[in-house]
């Protein structure tokens, strides 16, 4: 049986725009008609379920409380629908819980869900937590999703070194021009002698989305629709690029 291709998604800054990355991306593997599961570990403040207005009883902390206390019975009490092709293990609803959850849990839930899924989708956050680095660990890719700003490049310079210290080939660079795009500081050249790294996929300026709290209020995502996807053509080739792309790579 085809195992599940694992990608994380994280960043060196704080509100980058991995979760709308990371939604649209899910969004593109569901149009090509593979099937996603989202996991969300952005443990304190976790919002994809919130964000694509999931409604949930279970989170990831029952999973873990059931598994550690020898009362899990099967995975799907955990998993949500979103539409058809994408399900949700939602982080945390209450933030508490967050620091609860011991990361050793990780391998038993990994193991329930490879065979079920084409592609797990994992939201993190920046911050290099014990939960943060396992995850990393059983992730075939980590997309840093990273805006054009100097804090940005700079924390990436030194990720770059740490994976390179590794001889980890896992890391992706997803420069994200959509978040600020008056702001722009640094061409392509100066931010590839900056971080000392290449970018992968740039998400273009064209992808900004004005009403992105209207989207949010309704639990959409761009990519999901046909005429939003010829829309934003541009943005949309680099996502269907980068789906094909990870998938391909070893
Ligand atoms: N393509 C976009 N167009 C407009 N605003 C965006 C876009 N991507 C991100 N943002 C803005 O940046 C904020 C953070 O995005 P989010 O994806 O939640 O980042 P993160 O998950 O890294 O915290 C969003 O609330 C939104 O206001
Ligand atoms: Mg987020």
């Amino acid at each position: 049986m085809k195992k599940a291709k694992i990608f994380t998604v994280t960043s060196v800054s704080g509100g980058t725009g991995k979760t709308t990355t990371l939604l649209n991306l899910a969004a593109t593997y569901a149009v090509n008609g593979k099937r996603v599961l989202i996991i969300d570990m952005d443990l304190a403040s976790g919002d994809v379920a919130a964000r694509l207005n999931v409604d949930f009883d279970k989170d990831i902390y029952h999973c873990y409380e059931d598994i550690t206390n020898h009362t899990f019975d099967k995975i799907e009490n955990y998993l949500y629908s979103y539409v058809e092709g994408i399900d949700v293990l939602p982080a945390p609803k209450d933030p508490r819980d967050a620091g609860k959850i011991d990361p050793s849990f990780l391998a038993f839930l990994l193991s329930k869900v490879t065979l079920k899924y084409d592609v797990i989708l994992v939201d993190s956050n920046q911050l290099l937590t014990k939960t943060n680095l396992v995850m990393f660990d059983y992730s075939d890719k980590i997309l840093y999703v990273i805006n054009n700003e100097s804090m940005n490049l700079k924390g990436l310079r030194t990720m770059t070194a740490i994976f390179e210290d590794m001889e980890s080939n896992k890391m992706r660079i997803v420069l994200n021009e959509a978040r600020n795009p008056h702001r722009g500081l640094y061409s392509i050249t100066d931010i590839k002698n900056i971080t000392k790294t290449n970018i992968d996929y740039i998400i273009p300026k064209s992808f900004y989305i004005k009403n992105i709290d209207k989207m949010v209020l309704n639990g959409d995502v761009i990519l999901l629709s046909d005429r939003r996807r010829k829309k934003y053509k541009v943005a949309n080739r680099v996502f269907e690029k980068m789906a094909v792309a990870l998938l391909k790579e070893d």
